[in-house]
């Protein structure tokens, strides 16, 4: 629904090259929105994140359209990370819709700390503990699990002026349907070792966080001082970085989560034929993939 990272693209105050080209309206820098997934069918949805742009998402997508005078087919949602871009959307599912909120134990502990969340009843809107590897059956036969990934603390939670990440693991939900068929929504991954890469296998299609291609891309730009790494969030180029890694892993490998730094927002850039040579490809918003 959404394949943009925080900010969206063109971001609000971002006058770089590509958001210029993305206001303009050019053909080959698409507008995105912050990053939402769904997974479902007939039988009901799960939201995977919950993205500031969550109300036009849903306008935007067929499948989420009420079916009564009071209705949603969003059953559930489930959160990845405690960042802004991952949470914020929430606020947008008040008005008394019935639905299960699945998260980590910290990031349901940052959702108890922050009242405005309490706008979500709880007699409405259980709140459930997940941990990795747990299976959840969803309604249609799905089955959801989360996957643990490094990743860091919000940014929100930061200590001041900390030069390296403060590590924190984030999470990537794995949805699973009634033939086994299986996607990995996975858009924040700080490191891709063995282990990561065994999880991230385990899967037909995999969305992946596709912030930066070149760590140093925002420094470069004149638009941070944080590389890629140091925002949790490993680059697709050079040794150690996802196109080397999940290029030949076997399942279909999709960037989302992409900054407006990156290049692969501009569908004429070299970056996005390297992705384009390695197999993978690129979410556009409405974005829609039969299992
Ligand atoms: C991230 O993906 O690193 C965060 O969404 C950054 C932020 O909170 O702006
Ligand atoms: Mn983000
Ligand atoms: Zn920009």
């Amino acid at each position: 629904m959404g394949s943009a990272a925080g900010g969206g693209f063109p971001q609000w105050n971002c006058g770089c090259a590509h958001c210029l080209r993305a206001r303009a309206g050019d053909d080959a820098a698409v507008p995105r929105t912050q990053v939402q997934f769904a997974a479902g069918g007939p039988d009901g949805y799960l939201l995977i994140g919950a993205s500031p742009d969550l109300r036009a998402q849903i306008l935007a997508t067929a499948e989420l359209t009420p079916r009564a005078r009071r209705d949603s087919p969003i059953a559930a949602v489930v959160l990845l990370n405690g960042d802004i871009d991952g949470i914020t959307g929430l606020l947008t599912l008040r008005e008394g819709h019935s639905f299960t909120l699945y998260a980590p134990p910290a990031v349901l502990r940052i959702l108890a700390q922050n009242s405005v969340f309490d706008v979500l009843d709880p007699a409405r809107v259980p709140r459930v503990a997940l941990l990795p590897q747990q299976a959840v059956p969803l309604p249609g036969g799905l089955q959801l699990c989360l996957l643990e990934l490094p990743g860091k603390v919000p940014l929100y939670q930061e200590t001041a002026n900390a030069s390296l990440p403060e590590p924190a693991p984030v999470y990537a939900a794995r949805v699973a349907n009634a033939a086994g068929r299986a996607a990995i929504f996975a858009p924040s991954c700080a490191r891709l070792d063995a282990t990561e890469l065994r999880a991230l296998a385990d899967c037909d299609v995999l969305f992946f966080d596709g912030t930066v291609y070149h760590d140093d891309e925002l420094i470069a730009a004149g638009l941070s001082h944080k590389s890629g790494r140091r925002m949790g969030h490993v680059p697709l180029a050079g040794t150690g970085g996802s196109l080397q890694a999940l290029g030949g892993l076997g399942p279909r490998l999709i960037y989302a989560h992409i900054n407006n730094s990156n290049p692969i927002l501009c569908a004429d850039s070299a970056e996005s034929r390297a992705v384009r040579d390695h197999g993978a490809d690129i979410a556009q918003d409405g974005m829609r993939i039969d299992l």
